[in-house]
């Protein structure tokens, strides 16, 4: 079989499946809400439609990510780039993804000084929420989440570093996990769901607007690793700034 046949059959048999579970979880619900619904309680009624409303929010995301991995590949991705305020998107996200993992906490540090960006506002916003998805689903249960935000004048770029505890990645991974469809094979990853495809998207669409992303996984206590995702966007520069007026 021809190499990219190959790749187009991995893709659709991944895609396939990942989109098989959250339908199948949704659709059970929402029969057994329909088929006992005088019998549920409230509490129930409540907990099984925040299920559907998770599993919804997983297939957007999952969607989200198949079409731009076909943007990436055939180059047809239109990146708008405008200055955008990093602050206000990154507690959205974190609004979405803490409703989806109730167990962990969120730090969010975003340095007062930190100017805007130049980016394109969707495609920044699937890039946060790529790194953080991954740092609460490969996080450790009840863990803290910490986000921070920097600015370094010297080389004009924006800093937004997403850091949790877990089990980690090693060093000879750093480059693999960013490659279309890599998982790494731990007891956790085989049982949280996941394509393979959010980081390869996500540094695909962090280079195409010009910064760059990078991971580093250094031990912690308790055998637990404190992993950290850096990417690095390019501030726009002072005099667009003083027009964006940014109150962060
Ligand atoms: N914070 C993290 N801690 C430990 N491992 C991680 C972390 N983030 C990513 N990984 C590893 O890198 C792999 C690739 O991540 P990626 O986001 O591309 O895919 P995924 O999360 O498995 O699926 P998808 O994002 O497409 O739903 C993961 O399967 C996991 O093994
Ligand atoms: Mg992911």
């Amino acid at each position: 079989m021809k190499e990219n046949e190959k790749n187009y059959e991995d893709f659709i048999s991944t895609v396939s499946h990942e989109l098989r579970t959250p339908l199948t979880s949704i659709r059970g619900f929402a029969q057994t809400m329909l088929a006992s619904w005088d019998k549920l309680d409230d509490e129930n009624k409540k907990k099984f439609l925040k299920i559907i409303e998770d599993q919804s929010n997983r297939l957007i995301n999952l969607v989200e990510n198949m079409l731009s991995v076909t943007k990436v590949s055939l180059n047809k991705d239109t990146v708008i780039l405008k200055e955008i305020c990093i602050s206000g998107i990154i507690e959205t996200v974190v609004q979405v993804i803490k409703s989806q993992y109730p167990d962990k906490k969120f730090e969010i540090n975003t340095d007062r000084k930190t100017p805007a960006i130049l980016a394109d506002k969707d495609k920044f916003t699937q890039i946060i929420t790529n790194i953080i998805e991954n740092a609460a689903k490969y996080g450790e249960e009840n863990s803290t989440i910490k986000i921070t935000t920097n600015f370094s004048g010297s080389n004009n770029y924006v800093s937004i570093k997403v850091t949790n505890t877990g089990i980690g990645i090693a060093e000879e991974d750093y480059a693999k996990i960013f490659t279309k469809f890599s998982r790494l094979d731990s007891p956790l990853t085989r049982k949280v769901q996941g394509s393979g495809l959010g980081l390869y998207i996500t540094k695909n669409l962090v280079e195409k607007m010009d910064g760059k992303i990078s991971v580093k996984s250094i031990p912690d206590k308790d055998g637990q690793y404190l992993t950290t995702f850096e990417v690095l966007m390019p501030a726009c520069d002072v005099e667009k700034q003083a027009r964006a007026k940014c109150n962060m």
